[in-house]
């Protein structure tokens, strides 16, 4: 795990992009597993900025998000699809044929998790997995629990998430309670991932990450395993982190 130190949002958000950026440059036609959150939409802003300065093409990439909330249609505007439209896709020149957010309202949900990861698969895996982490260390939506679940499955959310996420509904009542998330295996499928934090919320489950014992309890713990994982985070992200 390669931990790169930002001084704050605004570098974390320029070093991120330019990461992405490179892996665009270097193929075109990669396949991006995208995040949603409010740590990511800076660098969304920053890759739309280089698109926008011709620095940068999206024409051939493809793209499979993370995860959604059950039960919201895509043109909710709490919906992880409605978040990449209006963050990163409708600014570039993505075909949006080739974007792809689990559908909130899959009715056969375990059929349709299931042809998700099968759609990754023979997508290639992901040559680029962004990841945010949340404050109890889930990543996607794999919340901490007794085992690491490999495929894409519903899961129900915490109530440290459902209060994290509720700043962005207009009541608590609203977070809905469960959503679909890519499994751990789909995540460590992919052939390289980028992690971004910032701010202190995120201390504490940025070291379990990196140096926390590898447990379904921290679920981004596993991504120790992982033979190619890049760290941006913030000076407060890393408080906890010893300077190497
Ligand atoms: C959400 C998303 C995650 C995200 C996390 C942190 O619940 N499902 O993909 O990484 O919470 O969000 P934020 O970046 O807003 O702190």
């Amino acid at each position: 795990m390669r931990i790169v130190r930002a001084k704050d949002y605004e570098d974390m958000s320029r070093k991120a992009a330019a990461i992405i950026a490179a892996q665009v440059t270097l193929k075109p036609d990669c396949v991006l597993g995208l995040a949603t959150g409010s740590t990511p939409i800076g660098t969304y802003k920053n890759l739309v900025a280089a698109y926008e300065a011709g620095d940068l093409d999206f024409s051939q990439v493809k793209t499979y998000n993370l995860d959604e909330y059950r039960g919201l249609p895509g043109d909710h505007d709490q919906s992880y699809r409605y978040f990449m439209n209006v963050n990163l896709f409708d600014h570039v020149n993505i075909d949006k044929a080739n974007t792809h957010v689990p559908d909130g309202l899959m009715e056969d949900y375990e059929a349709a998790c299931a042809e998700y990861d099968a759609a990754v698969a023979a997508a290639g895996h992901q040559d680029l997995q962004l990841l945010g982490i949340g404050n109890n260390g889930h990543i996607g939506f794999n919340e901490p629990c007794d085992s690491f679940i490999k495929g894409t499955h519903c899961v129900d959310l915490t109530e440290s998430t459902i209060q994290a996420n509720s700043r962005l509904f207009d009541s608590i009542d609203d977070v809905p309670r469960q959503a679909y998330t890519m499994g751990i295996g789909t995540i460590m499928g992919a052939k390289s991932i980028l992690v971004v934090a910032n701010g202190d919320a995120k201390a504490q489950a940025v070291h379990d990450m990196c140096y926390g014992p590898i447990v379904p309890s921290c679920p981004a713990s596993i991504l120790q395993l992982h033979p190619n994982v890049v760290v941006v985070a913030d000076e407060a992200a890393l408080a906890l982190c010893p300077v190497e």
